[in-house]
């Protein structure tokens, strides 16, 4: 267990109503997430596919997956219902560290799930989680038309440091580090 798993471990879960009967529960990913992660991504929108991964493709590849859920960086969002979905991933939220105590952080929500406060939920659990890590900021990127994504880094309840717009892609980076 490398030490951002020994961490995402320390941070509670969370149960979020979806409606009657069904919730999302956030916990911390584990290895044994990499296929359900494989099917998530499947099904996602190619439109919130091309949001997440900032342009048109085909799915992640095994390596990504693995990555994800190897490294153990992260959360997924498991739908509990009366269904066939019961137990599928529905949400992910991946915080890389990259260095220089920085974090990376991206995220998707199953697309008949968006809009109902996952995002929200993901977005302050990979912020508790890259914070209680030591790392001093988190940087999203995202596709300068992404609305929802931009809300969610805007009342993320941090200050943002830096905002770059390149080519339609926009760089937003959050400070970790409580202001004195
Ligand atoms: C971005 C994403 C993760 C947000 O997750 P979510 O569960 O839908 O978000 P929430 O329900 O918590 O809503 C977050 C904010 O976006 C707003 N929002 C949600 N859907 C919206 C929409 N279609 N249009 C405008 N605003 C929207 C919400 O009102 C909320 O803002 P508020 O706090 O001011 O009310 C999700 O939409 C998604 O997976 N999109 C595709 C992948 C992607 O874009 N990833 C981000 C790049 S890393």
């Amino acid at each position: 267990m490398n030490e951002m798993t020994a961490q995402a471990r320390t941070v509670v879960r969370r149960r979020i109503p979806i409606d009657d009967g069904r919730w999302v529960t956030i916990r911390p990913i584990e290895r044994s997430d990499a296929s359900g992660l494989s099917d998530f991504y499947a099904r996602l929108s190619p439109e919130s596919r091309r949001m997440r991964f900032l342009g048109s493709g085909p799915p992640p590849d095994g390596d990504l997956l693995r990555a994800f859920a190897q490294d153990a960086e992260g959360f997924v969002g498991i739908l509990s219902e009366r269904g066939p979905r019961d137990g599928a991933v529905a949400a992910h939220a991946s915080v890389q560290s990259v260095g220089d105590g920085k974090a990376e952080i991206a995220f998707a929500v199953a697309d008949e799930l968006q809009g109902r406060g996952i995002g929200r939920q993901l977005m302050s659990m990979a912020l508790e989680l890259a914070q209680a890590r030591g790392l001093r900021t988190a940087t999203a990127t995202l596709l300068a038309e992404n609305v929802p994504m931009r809300r969610l880094v805007q009342r993320a309840n941090r200050s943002i440091v830096a905002d770059h717009l390149d080519a339609g892609v926009e760089e937003i980076t959050l400070s970790l580090v409580p202001a004195a």
